[in-house]
């Protein structure tokens, strides 16, 4: 089991987006302290979503913390816009190519914490060089573009390869699985060491929003 406290960021993405503010309200309703916010080029992945300009139109609906997810070819060219547009964790992939390590200190430096992911083929391996420079590991247990795909189970071993890194290298690091998550799917993750969970389609069926995310978090 994880050291950190379990935390679920719904995926605004599932939301109505002529609506948005309404889909943030019903996350805030919640109580939730995280939103997830999916950010697509329609280039590194088949779809397109939105910009900083949303993301700074939502930041003063609420104290909610920022979990922005880049899905983008060349995002060392946006983290900028997304930390002034009040993102407070950055999360890149290691598929691009692109400076990654300067772009997770650039991050930081931008007054945001970093944050590295991993598609359903990449292998775990692939994150060690960047583990000292994240506050938070990013599994894809769905190949990035849309919500409401079936979850991979391939993602659960390397759950478990980067809890016992995590212990290994006594590293203060969240592991965080996006895509498919639901209360049966995040069981299996959290039992490998996983803490933090991105749901958007699931979370935004459940009827009562609170007894899903106890569930999520086997409380
Ligand atoms: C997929 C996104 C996920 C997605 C999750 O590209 O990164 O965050 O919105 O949606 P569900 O929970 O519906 O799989
Ligand atoms: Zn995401």
């Amino acid at each position: 089991m994880s050291p950190h406290p379990c935390i679920l960021a719904p995926s605004i993405l599932a939301a109505n987006h002529t609506r948005l503010a309404e889909g943030f309200q019903i996350i805030a309703e919640a109580g939730l302290p995280w939103v997830h916010l999916d950010i697509m080029d329609g280039h590194f992945v088949p779809n397109l979503s939105f910009g900083p300009q949303v993301v700074a139109d939502l930041r003063p609906l609420g104290k909610q913390y920022f979990d922005v997810h880049l899905m983008l070819d060349n995002p060392h060219l946006y983290v900028e816009a997304f930390a002034k547009a009040g993102a407070q964790s950055i999360t890149i992939h290691t598929e691009p190519d692109y400076p990654i390590e300067q772009t997770l200190e650039h991050i930081r430096a931008l007054g945001c914490e970093p944050a590295i992911c991993i598609n359903p083929h990449t292998p775990a391996e692939d994150l060690l060089p960047y583990l000292h420079h994240v506050h938070m590991v990013l599994l894809m247990s769905v190949q990035p573009g849309f919500g409401g795909q079936s979850f991979q189970s391939n993602v659960l071993d390397k759950i478990s390869q980067v809890d016992l890194w995590r212990k290994e290298m006594s590293l203060d690091l969240r592991i965080e699985v996006d895509g498919g998550i639901n209360i049966e799917t995040a069981r299996l993750c959290r039992e490998r060491g996983a803490d933090t969970f991105v749901a958007g389609t699931a979370f935004f069926k459940a009827a009562d929003k609170k007894q899903f995310v106890r569930d999520i978090c086997g409380q």
